[in-house]
This record gives structure tokens, C-alpha cells and sequence, in this order.
């Protein structure tokens, strides 16, 4: 055993080596902003990262759920194992030695995990025997599915009989304890009745392998449309569903161009691998997580999603996109075309079909546009215009300006739009020269100029034009609004106007002209046609408000970053001097913190 002592010693030895930065960029994505790093919350669900780490103080926070502490209550959380363990595991990591003192209770852990791994090769050996050493319905069944009797034998896979204890009759047989049976998940115990039953019968059993190719779970499919059509295992010290992924342990072996195929069936895998589509993988019932994405960006940098077609396999796969993104790996989506799964689709297209279907497969960004343009009918100017303006933001994210152009090409394409208005939208030219320059009133200018060239301006017209044309519209909105919640000067002075002036039926362009106002702006108003004024809702008034709001928004995160830039500068100065970094680093953090809110927010509008 440790003494106390020296585990002291040992963490702080550790935390020394273990800088929290590398530990963490190890299990999930985080990005540099500002002297600190921020990313997608791990801990709980979240589309905007709330998560940061500081590589000064070494820890982490999440705004959103309150998770935080230092790299050891991290890995604690994420591995969900004890302090110890957690101990361990960094210790191995920095390749301090921590063997000699393996306490008793770890010694039994492992111990437990080996034995329910043996009772794991058991049962699907026993399984295994069922399906091909006699008849039996599990057989007919995987034969009527199309699987040949080699593809069997590589799976393992396996049959359940029809009846209540065959397999805990068999394992005891072999000397395993019925409490252990139960406690790895093959054998349920009801209190209420005392009674002991096998967890899964009538089934055709598909072994679960972790990529190292040990048995460590089972999924049972019913030989009938009856419900529910799979079982798992339930999770237990060996099992963990989120955290592996079935059949990497025989893909491994076939990845090819750095691909791995990602499908959501055991059925549309082995399909496939029965086709010589071998470089594929599934996850195991639920929806993918970013452990799994992790696991596979350990094997390969691109995935191919090819899930169902299905509105439910749209969804997941826009989720898994994101997912896999976090994982930085590169995205692309296959196409089934008329097929709801790859399982139909390989049956009907066969091995050269599939194979044209990966090279032809998109990319994600085009395929996020392609279910984006099925929400908007495309004919009506206004609709055509969300469309626009939804799409765009999704390029925006892009990072290379070669993809943004490619489907800037595309959108154009889409819709008819000039390319080169889409370029100005998806911030193409928009770059900061500014940055650099030194000449403030040069800075706003240029400022003003991609504000403009990024449709702020052309929001807050619409929405002056609004309410000068409108006058019920105008009454039933103008109260929400200050003058503080809009970006440009010349619009706070004309709703300036417009309240004083609110009870005029039509204000018109000439006294807005009156007001002194750039002829930039005059121009602006003028150019939004009255009949786009004219089809305006409540309802699509404050979706103009909104995108006004996060103008706003996007403007103070955009000189708040620029705030940080700076620091991060000093930062730089202060750690050459070996001068006190704290009070920056805490403006750096606050910042961040800041815009982490104003993200949140907007995400919320
Ligand atoms: P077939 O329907 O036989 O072609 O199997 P499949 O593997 O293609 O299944 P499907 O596409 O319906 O579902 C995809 C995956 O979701 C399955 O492989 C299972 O992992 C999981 N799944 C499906 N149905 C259930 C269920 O009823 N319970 C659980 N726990 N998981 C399920
Ligand atoms: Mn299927």
C-alpha cells in the first residue's frame, strides 16, 4: 500500500509532468483562445463550448454544468474511475512507476475484470456451438439474411436457446459463480421471486469485442418482427457502449486511405464485410459519442457516415457530423440513394455499387446544406433568402478559404445568387488587414466595411424600413427596443426618430433623409424592396430582430477577441521578463468567460 506521504509526493510529481493541457487535448478537441483553451463540454451536452482549460492555473472549468478541477479530477470524471485510478493511469502516462503498490482492491479488480472476460469467451463459445452443431432457428435465420457460413465463423456469432438457464447451467458447470454471472450482465436475477434467468434467449447472438478483440458484450437479436429487436448488455465492469465500437477489431486490420465506414447496425457491418467492405465500424445502440469518435481517430482521420436514410438516420447523422468533427476528423456522407440502409443497398448494388457510392460520397458541409435547402422552398425570394443566410453561416465555420469558395460555388449554384455576393456573405475578402494597422479611424472604416459586406447593415435597415412602412407592426414591436440594441449610428438615430414619431401612419424616406444620415444608408433602406416589407409577420419581425441581437453580439465577441489578442501580446512580454503574469492572465480569462456568455446567448436566440 501507498503511504500518505509518499502519494503526496507522487501527485505532485505527477500534476508536474501531466501538463492538463496535453491530458486533456489527448481525450477530446479543445482550441488555443487567448492564453487559455476552450471546447465542447464532455461532461454534459452542449453545441457551444463552455468548457475551458487554463494552461497557467492547470484546470478546468465548465461554465455550463460546473464541472471543474485539476487533471486528476478530470481524468477521474472522464474515465469514471476513483482518485486512485486516476492516479494510476497519469502516473503510467509520465512514466512514473506506481506497480509495487497496487493496493488489494485494485488486485481484485483486476481480477474480476479477467474472470468476467473468460466468462465472456465462454458464453460465446457456448453460443457459437448452438448455431452451427445442430439445427436450430438462430441458423435459418442468419441464413435467410444472406450471411455464408465463413462470415458466421468471423463474427463468432451465435445463438441463445429457447429456454431459461442453458447458459447459466453451462457456465456453472465450468466452475463460475452464479453472483459473478449476474454481476457481468449474462444472467438476471428477480428478487421478488428469487429466480435466476438467462438475460437473453431465442436470440441470435452477436459478440461484442473491444478493438484489442476480447469479448466483452453481446447484442441478441429477435428471429421476428417482435420487440424489442435487439438486446445488449446492460453495462457492467467490463462493458462499456459508449466507449467502444463493434467490429473495429477485425476493421483495423482493413482500413484503407485512413477511412473508416461508420454505420449504426451489426447487420449493415457484417453486410457489408460479407461484400469486401471490410473498413467499417458501428457503434453499439446509442448515438456516437465523442469517447468512440476518439477511439476511431486513433485508427483513422476520415470517417464516411453511412447510416440509414431514414429521418431518424438524417438526425443522427447531422449529431454524428459534429461529433466526429470535435474529434478532428474529416466527414463525409454516403449516399444510399433509394435504400433505407447499407444492408439493402449492397444487396441491391452490390460491392461496385457501394465502392462508387464512397468515392461519390459529400462532404459534410454539403450535405448539412442539402437538408438546410429541404426546409426552404426555394421559389419564394424571402425563404430563399433564410436559406441564404442559414448556409452561409455554416460556411462561415469552414477554416480553409478553398472550401468556403468550393460551396460558396455551390450555394451559388443552389439558388442563382451571384457568387460574388455569397463570397462577401461568407466573409471570403472580409480579412483583417485591420488587425495591423495602426490608424484608428482607418481601423473603423474597415470595420464598418466588413459589417456592412457581412449583412449587419442590411439587417438593421430592413428592419427601420419595417418600421417606417408599418405602422401595427411598428406598435407592437417599438417598445421592446433601446436604442443601445442596435450596431450602427445611423440607425439608433432614426429610431430615435421613429419613437418620437410613432403615432405617423408612413414615415417617409425624405424625413429620414432629413436626419442627416449617411447616403450608404439611405441607399440600403431603399434597395429593400416594399414587397419583402409587405409579406413581414410579427413572427419574421423578430427573427429580424434576433439576427439584429446577434450583430450586436457577434461584434462585442469580435472585439473582445481582439481584446485578448492583445493581452496574449503582453502575456508574451510579461513570461519574457518573468514578470507577474496573474492580473492579465485573469482579464484573459474573464474575457473569454464573457464571450463564452455572449455565445451562449445566442445560441439561445
Ligand atoms: P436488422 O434490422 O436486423 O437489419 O439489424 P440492424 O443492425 O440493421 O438494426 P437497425 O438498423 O434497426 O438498428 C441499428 C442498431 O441499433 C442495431 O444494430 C442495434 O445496435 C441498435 N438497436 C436497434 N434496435 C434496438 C433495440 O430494440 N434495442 C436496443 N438496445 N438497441 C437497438
Ligand atoms: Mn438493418
Amino acid at each position: 500500500m501507498i503511504n500518505l506521504n509518499d502519494l503526496k509526493d507522487i501527485i505532485e510529481e505527477i500534476k508536474s509532468r501531466c501538463d492538463i493541457v496535453d491530458v486533456i487535448s489527448d481525450y477530446m478537441h479543445i482550441e488555443k483562445s487567448g492564453s487559455n483553451y476552450t471546447g465542447l463540454c464532455p461532461f454534459h451536452t452542449e453545441k457551444t463550448g463552455s468548457f475551458m482549460v487554463s494552461k497557467s492555473k492547470q484546470i478546468y472549468k465548465c461554465f455550463g454544468c460546473n464541472a471543474g478541477g485539476d487533471v486528476i479530477s478530470f481524468v477521474m470524471r472522464w474515465e469514471n474511475v476513483d482518485f486512485m485510478e486516476a492516479v494510476k493511469i497519469l502516473a503510467k502516462r509520465c512514466g512514473i512507476t506506481l506497480n509495487r503498490n497496487i493496493s488489494e482492491e485494485e488486485r481484485q479488480k483486476i481480477q474480476e475484470i479477467n474472470k468476467f472476460r473468460e466468462i465472456h469467451t465462454e458464453a460465446a463459445r457456448f453460443y457459437f456451438a448452438n448455431l452451427l452443431s445442430r439445427k436450430n432457428p438462430g441458423y435459418e435465420y442468419l441464413k435467410k439474411r444472406g450471411l455464408s457460413d465463413k462470415i458466421i465463423k468471423r463474427f463468432g456469432l451465435g445463438y441463445s436457446l429457447n429456454s431459461w438457464n442453458s447458459l447459466m447451467n453451462h457456465l456453472l458447470a465450468k466452475g463460475y459463480d452464479k453472483a459473478d454471472l449476474v454481476k457481468c450482465g449474462l444472467v438476471t436475477h428477480k428478487s421478488e421471486t428469487n429466480k435466476y434467468y438467462d438475460r437473453f434467449r431465442n436470440r441470435v447472438m452477436f459478440p461484442i469485442f473491444n478493438y484489442n478483440g476480447k469479448v466483452i458484450g453481446f447484442g441478441g437479436r429477435v428471429l421476428d418482427d417482435s420487440l424489442p429487436k435487439y438486446l445488449n448488455s446492460p453495462e457492467t465492469l467490463i462493458f462499456n457502449k459508449r466507449l467502444n465500437l463493434y467490429g473495429l477489431n477485425i476493421s483495423k486490420k482493413s482500413i484503407k486511405d485512413d477511412t473508416l465506414i461508420l454505420v449504426e447496425g451489426y447487420m449493415d457491418l457484417i453486410s457489408l464485410y460479407q461484400n469486401n467492405i471490410e473498413n467499417v465500424v458501428a457503434t453499439l445502440g446509442t448515438a456516437l459519442t465523442i469517447g468512440q469518435a476518439k477511439l476511431i481517430r486513433k485508427f483513422a482521420k476520415n470517417v464516411i457516415i453511412s447510416y440509414d436514410s431514414d429521418q431518424a438516420g438524417q438526425n443522427a447523422t447531422l449529431r454524428a457530423i459534429d461529433i466526429l468533427l470535435q474529434a478532428d476528423i474529416k466527414v463525409k456522407i454516403l449516399n444510399l440513394k433509394d435504400c433505407k440502409d447499407p444492408d439493402d443497398f449492397i444487396k441491391k448494388y452490390g460491392f461496385e455499387g457501394y465502392k462508387k457510392a464512397i468515392d461519390e460520397s459529400d462532404y459534410y458541409i454539403k450535405f448539412k446544406i442539402d437538408i438546410l435547402k429541404n426546409k426552404y422552398n426555394l421559389q419564394n425570394d424571402t425563404q430563399k433568402m433564410s436559406f441564404v443566410e442559414e448556409a452561409t453561416l455554416l460556411l462561415r465555420k469552414l477554416k480553409s478559404p478553398i472550401e468556403k469558395d468550393l460551396y460558396a460555388k455551390y450555394l451559388s449554384d443552389l439558388t442563382n445568387i451571384s457568387i460574388e455576393s455569397i463570397r462577401a456573405n461568407v466573409g471570403i475578402k472580409v480579412k483583417s488587414n485591420y488587425n495591423n494597422s495602426k490608424n484608428n479611424t482607418n481601423n473603423r472604416k474597415i470595420e464598418q466595411m466588413s459589417k456592412i459586406q457581412n449583412g449587419y447593415l442590411k439587417v438593421e435597415a430592413k428592419f427601420i424600413k419595417l418600421l417606417m412602412e408599418n405602422k401595427k407592426l411598428r406598435n407592437s414591436v417599438l417598445m421592446d427596443y433601446e436604442i443601445e440594441d442596435f450596431l450602427f449610428g445611423d440607425t439608433k438615430e432614426i429610431f430615435d426618430y421613429i419613437i418620437k414619431n410613432k403615432e405617423l401612419d408612413k414615415i417617409t424616406i425624405d424625413k429620414i433623409k432629413s436626419l442627416n444620415i449617411s447616403e450608404e444608408y439611405v441607399k440600403t433602406i431603399q434597395s429593400i424592396p416594399i414587397e419583402e416589407i409587405n409579406t413581414y409577420t410579427l413572427e419574421g419581425t423578430k427573427k429580424i430582430i434576433d439576427q439584429i441581437r446577434k450583430n450586436i453580439i457577434d461584434d462585442e465577441i469580435k472585439s473582445m477577441s481582439d481584446e485578448i489578442k492583445q493581452l496574449s501580446n503582453k502575456l508574451e512580454l510579461l513570461k519574457k521578463n518573468n514578470d507577474n503574469t496573474k492580473e492579465v492572465d485573469d482579464k484573459i480569462m474573464n474575457l473569454s468567460l464573457e464571450i463564452l456568455k455572449r455565445e451562449k446567448i445566442k445560441k439561445d436566440l
